[in-house]
């Protein structure tokens, strides 16, 4: 009996709303939007607490309907509070959400317009009739955050896995900039495998200075070294300052952001073009609402990201690195986003795969052009279809519109030969990753030929020994010091655990009377990382590091080592007594008091895997089976 009356209450509620919303209409000559109906009926409903949504049994399932689709209390819960928006009800009713994951902040620079991006991304949702969620994750600024922001893309990841399974969300948008947080959000993401393509904000237009090209960091680099030898005056160090970086986006060069960019797209997981239009081209806006079209798609036709992240997306990963002359952190992050997804890769497929490759463009810091040129060119779709010309890339694997790769780039033209050469006659050739061992790195270190020089590729040397970064910068401009241009240099305790995050100091300064003397390369050994618009004869990633009592931490000033690349050798000349002898002196750094430092240094792999922390590896799926209350 209460049950029918209560019936009949909402029945008149749902009449009056009805008759004044029709009065509204005639006498204002107003139409409505049906929402605002919608929006009453469910009100009355909900008053005495029946609900009234009206039902479509043929919509497909979505995940958010997990939270907005429940009846009673828990329904009234996650929707209510959202209403707070203004959402107006239908919105609830079964359109796809999509997350738009933003790694936005003033304290990235890189990536600091990515609000206005996120606009455009969701105009696209709307228009393909989604409904567009944005939500914040830790955001990883290569340039401001100390003491290196390696140290966190483990942690932004798990930001991302976590926003992204806990949330009412069916599919993904990937906002990426600066370095490492493109390989945070693909980590996150992948360990949760929902529909998901990624964005890039795109690469600064190029810096300008005294009537030249100015590549960021390949240009500051280039200038520390002048200032260093009297070259160029302090003054004029402090005005380029203002030049290399003039406008929004990330670095210019082919770093690690534009390379990561360039590894996004060649993955399948953007649409094609991601990798090179710059941030303030307005065809970046474009493709940001594109991309916002294409997500609703991918979750009605339940397109995941383990759809897209297979082997063979990889291999075309690493044949694009080498094609592009791509940053030696592109190895790192690539292992680690494997990881997450269960697809086998290992160092040596870098080698094995790419190392005989050519580097078809000329781009800072193997080359002189900057990512704007390389867009005019025609960007990553020429270099990805010279590569399927060549029979390199594997052609059928799926990318995030639908269709492959190989369809994606069929008919990219090129518009500049000088900034994208041909596979047959390449800028570099073997320009891939090389991956080294020997005694001095048994489980691999690796090296980028296309920045090195070629005269010191076969090197043998006299080791002058940094135990850390710190005593490498408080003797290097000492005239005194025991070093010549033969000489090779050896930095220990910079890899993940020895300098925790594994920093971006592995190009170490060269002494200044080696560069007085018109030398401005030596071959370089550690465990750390180096900047992707870095370059050099380095060797990097040294497995294990020093601080895990790998045999670099061996190593003392005097011993001779030898470095072989077409031999892919790097070796310490000293016998195996001795080095037996010295370990036995070894102690392993103490481990860190506490917080995020400790767990990360008592969980983090080595380079060779990643670099990941091991809880982390593989994934977790999607599924949350328990309610917030
Ligand atoms: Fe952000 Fe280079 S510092 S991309």
């Amino acid at each position: 009996m209460i049950e029918r009356r209560s019936t009949e209450i909402i029945f008149h509620s749902v009449l009056l709303v009805k008759e004044s919303i029709d009065l509204v209409n005639i006498d204002l000559g107003l139409r409505l939007p049906q929402e605002f109906a919608l929006l009453s009926l469910h009100v009355a409903a909900q008053s005495i607490g029946v609900s009234a949504r009206p039902k479509d049994e043929t919509m497909k399932k979505m995940r958010s309907q997990a939270w907005y689709g429940r009846e009673g209390r828990d329904g009234f819960l996650y929707r209510s509070w959202m209403k707070n928006q203004g959402w107006p009800h239908d919105l609830f009713e079964g359109r796809p959400v999509i997350g738009i994951c933003n790694t936005w902040s003033e304290l990235t620079p890189c990536n600091a317009h990515f609000r206005e991006l996120a606009e455009f991304v969701k105009r696209g949702v709307w228009e393909a009739g989604g409904f567009p969620l944005e939500f914040p994750v830790m955001s990883l600024g290569e340039t401001q955050l100390r003491p290196t922001a390696m140290l966190f893309r483990n942690l932004a990841s798990m930001d991302v896995e976590e926003s992204i399974r806990g949330n009412p969300i069916d599919g993904v948008v990937l906002l990426m900039g600066c370095d490492k947080t493109t390989p945070s959000l693909l980590m996150g993401a992948a360990s949760c495998d929902l529909p998901t393509i990624g964005l890039s904000g795109g690469p600064m237009l190029s810096g300008k200075f005294q009537g030249h090209d100015l590549g960021s960091g390949t240009g500051l680099w280039q200038m520390t070294d002048l200032v260093r030898t009297g070259g160029m005056k302090v003054e004029e160090f402090f005005e380029a300052e203002s030049c290399m970086h003039r406008s929004k986006g990330h670095c210019m060069t082919m770093g690690t952001a534009s390379t990561m960019a360039s590894m996004v797209e060649a993955l399948g997981m953007s649409l094609p073009g991601n990798a090179a239009i710059p941030a303030v081209d307005a065809r970046r806006n474009t493709l940001a609402q594109m991309t916002g079209r294409r997500i609703v798609q991918m979750v009605r036709d339940d397109l995941c990201m383990s759809q897209i992240l297979t082997r063979e997306a990889f291999e075309n990963a690493i044949c694009a690195n080498a094609a592009i002359g791509g940053s030696t952190n592109a190895v790192i992050h690539l292992l680690a986003i494997a990881g997450r997804v269960g697809v086998p890769l290992c160092l040596d497929d870098f080698d094995r795969l790419g190392s005989s490759l050519p580097c078809l463009v000329d781009i800072q810091p193997s080359g002189k052009h900057l990512m704007e040129d390389f867009f005019y060119a025609g960007g990553l779709p020429v270099v990805l279809r010279e590569l399927a010309d060549a029979g390199v890339l594997k052609a059928e694997a799926l990318t995030v519109n639908g269709q492959p790769i190989g369809k994606n780039v069929a008919d990219a033209p090129c518009w500049n030969r000088e900034v994208i050469r041909t596979f047959k006659e390449p800028f570099k050739a073997n320009a891939g990753i090389a991956v080294l061992r020997g005694n001095l790195a048994p489980a691999g270190a690796v090296i980028k030929p296309s920045a090195a020089s070629p005269r010191l590729l076969q090197h043998r040397g006299r080791a002058v020994v940094f135990e850390s970064i710190e005593e490498c910068h408080a003797r290097i401009n000492d005239e005194n010091l025991d070093i010549d241009e033969n000489c090779v240099m050896v930095l220990k305790n910079c890899g993940p655990r020895g300098y925790p995050g594994m920093a971006e100091v592995g190009n170490m300064l060269l002494p200044p009377k080696i560069l007085r003397m018109g030398v401005n390369d030596m071959v370089r050994i550690s465990d750390a990382r180096m900047s992707g618009t870095a370059y050099g004869t380095v060797v990097l990633h040294a497995c294990p590091e020093a601080a895990a009592g790998g045999p670099l931490a061996l190593v003392q000033s005097g011993d001779i080592v030898t470095l072989d690349v077409p031999k892919r050798l790097v070796q310490l000349d000293v016998d195996d007594n001795t080095l037996a002898a010295r370990r036995a002196n070894w102690t392993p750094p103490p481990l860190p008091d506490r917080g995020w430092l400790r767990l990360y240094v008592e969980h983090v792999q080595q380079a060779d895997k990643g670099a990941d922390l091991d809880f982390l590896v593989g994934g977790s799926g999607s599924q949350v089976a328990r309610d917030s209350h």
